[in-house]
């Protein structure tokens, strides 16, 4: 009896609650002249299973992103869904990105449901965290990449003589987007750590492959488990848990390298710190790091996520380049004399940023190819953003607390109005005259932007500038189109399979 008053005594302050949170939202929504958004037009408007059933299935034929693009030809620039109860809007809209990253950056974040996904891989890193302890993550990581040097690359010249050389020894002929995915973390751990995994070499340890096995399964299980959402409680699988500790546990025997070297340097002034090295590699981001704290943990997570963060996207811009190089002939031979006309014995930063060309190539790969294709943010209060409302998405909209932006730089980028009739093709004469701003956003904008943009950018130049001097013809050995495989980046489902020419003169 007694329990049952409670429960509708409970049931009543629910319904009030709900309906002054309408109405006070409502109001606001009139204050400022909000238009509710398009809809996509939906049979289950409450689960939302019709709209889950067609992104599972159109990811199954590898086409999740296509389908994007239809639905914004449908549908607007911005347009709503439901699912699961929850409302996400969906949009490719350069104002209102600009203003969930930018403008109204503290209104958003990445909210629970990624964080939580997430954790057991990443803990509290840069990529999961929002409010303070994502500004104390990401005011840790600023002093190291501002201290990146790029005026000279003997090690990452050695490290792409061993790419050079695994391609000899397949014969020319192989799958370059599975080698450069062993490459980007070979040369990622030699600037975090100070030392290549050596995971491209024939001997590579088993700790470097079980280390390349580990992120691939934990990455998935993350992406499960963020797919899973409210109900990601239910995820159990012990080699998930296996994979993330196998991650951790490599980054803390390097951790511990360095905390070891901060407390070896530790009555010299900072910019001083010095570690007995091989002579060559002279910056160590986690050093660099470790100079900023002492915390293990946060060491931990803080390589992780780098690690994480560079390794897909940029293998991904690689082998997308190669792809498009391949298949575009006169492409490959207009960027292979950009290259010649530059090069330098060392190749030096100067000369890669002198081939005009080759940039112009890679702007238009991550024009066409954005590794992170789709991103979003939950709204951590109500608030109103100014366009986006309205059927044509010119009016201010409101946006509820834990609502879902979703954004797709995929479709943004192939969007005619900013990139004329031919955005679809592939066309990197374009940027001969193309300025862009928010409408081009492959790193991101706004105070979250990629840190390692610089990075990716130079390794990815130097890679290709490095392939072009060494081989003469690229040859595509798969006549099937590019088949889409999105995890937490975009990569070919069907692999690069090529053949390459040396040029032995
Ligand atoms: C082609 C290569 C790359 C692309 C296209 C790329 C793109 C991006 C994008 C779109 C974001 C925003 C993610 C979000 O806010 O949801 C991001 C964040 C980030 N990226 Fe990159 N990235 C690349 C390479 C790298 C590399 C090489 C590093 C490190 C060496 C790196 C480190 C990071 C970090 C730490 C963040 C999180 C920043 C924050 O939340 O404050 N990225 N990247």
């Amino acid at each position: 009896m007694l329990v049952g008053g409670l429960g509708a005594v409970y049931l009543v302050y629910h319904v009030v609650y709900l309906l002054l949170l309408w109405r006070r939202r409502r109001q606001m929504a009139k204050r400022h002249g909000c238009q509710p958004p398009r809809k996509l037009p939906q049979i289950d408007p409450f689960l939302g299973t019709d709209v889950v059933l067609a992104n599972l299935g159109a990811a199954k034929r590898y086409g999740f992103l296509e389908l994007l693009k239809k639905r914004h030809a449908a549908n607007g620039l911005t347009f709503t869904t439901n699912t699961y109860f929850r409302t996400t809007i969906n949009t490719c809209d350069p104002d209102v990105i600009r203003s969930v990253l930018s403008f109204q950056f503290h209104d958003f974040g990445m909210g629970p449901l990624r964080r939580n996904s997430a954790a057991p891989l990443l803990g509290k890193g840069i990529f999961t965290t929002d409010g303070d302890i994502w500004a104390h993550q990401r005011g840790l990581v600023r002093p190291a990449f501002a201290t990146m040097q790029f005026n000279e690359f003997p090690k990452l010249s050695e490290h792409i003589d061993e790419f050079l050389g695994v391609i000899k020894r397949h014969n020319y002929e192989l799958d370059l987007q599975q080698l450069f995915f062993r490459s980007v973390l070979d040369s990622n751990t030699l600037y975090l750590f100070g030392e290549s995994i050596g995971l491209m070499r024939d001997d590579a340890t088993e700790s470097a492959t079980a280390l390349h096995h580990a992120l691939d399964y934990a990455q998935q299980g993350t992406i499960l488990r963020l797919r899973l959402g409210n109900l990601m409680f239910a995820h159990y699988d012990k080699k998930f848990r296996e994979s993330c500790n196998i991650v951790h546990s490599f980054a803390q025997k390097y951790v511990d390298q360095a905390l070891d070297f901060r407390r070896k340097n530790a009555h010299l002034p900072a910019e001083k710190w010095q570690r007995p090295k091989d002579g060559i590699q002279t910056y160590i981001f986690l050093d660099e790091l470790a100079k900023e704290t002492d915390d293990p943990i946060l060491l931990r997570d803080q390589v992780v996520n780098m690690i994480l963060a560079a390794r897909d996207t940029t293998a991904g811009l690689l082998s997308f380049t190669v792809y498009m190089l391949a298949r575009h002939p006169e492409v490959w031979e207009k960027t292979r004399a950009c290259v010649l006309e530059n090069y330098c014995e060392p190749l030096t930063y100067d000369a890669l940023n002198s081939m005009t060309y080759l940039r112009y190539v890679i702007q238009e790969v991550l024009r066409l190819f954005p590794p992170i294709s789709t991103n979003s943010r939950m709204a951590n209060k109500d608030t109103v953003i100014p366009v986006g409302g309205g059927p044509d998405g010119k009016s201010p909209l409101f946006v509820a607390k834990n609502h879902v932006v979703t954004y797709s730089t995929f479709v943004m980028h192939r969007r005619k109005e900013f990139f004329g009739e031919d955005a679809d093709e592939f066309r990197p004469e374009r940027w001969e005259t193309l300025r862009t701003s928010w409408e081009y956003l492959p790193f991101n904008g706004g105070p979250r932007i990629c840190p390692g943009q610089k990075f990716a950018l130079v390794e990815t130049t130097f890679t290709i500038a490095r392939m072009l001097k060494a081989f003469k013809e690229i040859v595509s050995l798969d006549d099937s189109d590019w088949r889409e495989q999105l995890t937490l980046s975009l990569t070919l489902n069907n692999g690069v399979h090529c053949r390459l020419v040396p040029d032995d003169s």
